[in-house]
């Protein structure tokens, strides 16, 4: 079975201190996860090593960076690679967040190379892709979606893709408090879904974790995780409420 999955984007939020409150009132809380289920904090590049301390010891809890360098190494000031996350042991790099493709000019081929050298250090990619409003409302959304898979998906292997985990986030819906409907996001899992069937198989695309996200919140999250190909959420601001994200957590198929 697919994993089901709550992953926390804590964005350019929360310093060290604040971060540790916000888990210490998590732990709390009561959540449980059963094994195919799995919750994932993205955390800012300073403090990963100091909340996967914090972590450890907790089954299925990983921690994942929110970007990494599409350079190996060398002089490119200010960069983080693949390597040094993978050498303080960081599980999952979010790859391709819009904010990233917006503000960075990130494109789908520099998005192929981070993913491949996330996978080249054993690093699992969580690949995000998702529509502006004006796609959405020419719409064209589908295939929209299918080009940022295509360009920066399809050079992998099956095995590659395997338990691969994509995150599907409406631009539109992201931190405007306008979630996509069940039936919106269903329609688009379902497409994004099939797009990997078709070029690779229903075994590799029945194995991908399509995360929802864009303003899952502690009373839609049930709903949303639901629909038969949605298989978690990718949560900013109310992955920073603790309360609010345990309900998350307990809204996993
Ligand atoms: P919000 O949950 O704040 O809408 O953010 C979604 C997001 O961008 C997660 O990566």
């Amino acid at each position: 079975m697919r994993k089901q999955i709550a992953a926390a984007n804590w964005k350019m939020n929360l310093t060290l201190q604040q971060a540790e409150e916000l888990l210490d009132e998590l732990h709390s809380i009561p959540y449980s996860l059963d094994k195919d289920q799995e919750v994932i904090f993205g955390v800012p590049f300073p403090y990963l090593a100091q909340v996967e301390q914090k972590l450890a010891g907790r089954n299925n809890v990983y921690v994942a960076a929110q970007n990494c360098s599409d350079k190996k190494n060398g002089a490119y000031t200010g960069e983080v690679s693949a390597e040094m996350l993978q050498s303080i042991a960081v599980d999952y790099v979010i790859i391709g967040h819009s904010e990233r493709r917006e503000y960075f000019n990130e494109s789908h081929t520099m998005l192929a190379g981070k993913i491949n050298l996330c996978l080249e250090h054993g690093i699992k990619p969580i690949f995000c892709c998702g529509e502006p409003l004006a796609v959405r409302e020419a719409g064209t959304q589908n295939s929209y979606v299918e080009t940022q898979l295509t360009e920066s998906l399809f050079h992998l292997t099956a095995a590659q893709l395997t338990g691969f985990v994509i995150a599907y986030e409406p631009i539109w819906a992201i931190g405007t408090g306008k979630t996509a409907s069940n039936e919106q996001a269903q329609e688009m899992h379902a497409h994004i879904r099939s797009i990997m069937a078709n070029q690779y198989g229903a075994d590799v695309a029945g194995s991908i974790s399509i995360l929802y996200g864009g303003s899952v919140k502690a009373n839609n999250a049930k709903d949303i995780f639901g629909q038969p190909d949605v298989d978690g959420g990718l949560v900013g601001g109310a992955s920073m409420v603790a309360a609010d994200f345990a309900v998350i957590i307990n809204s996993l198929k």
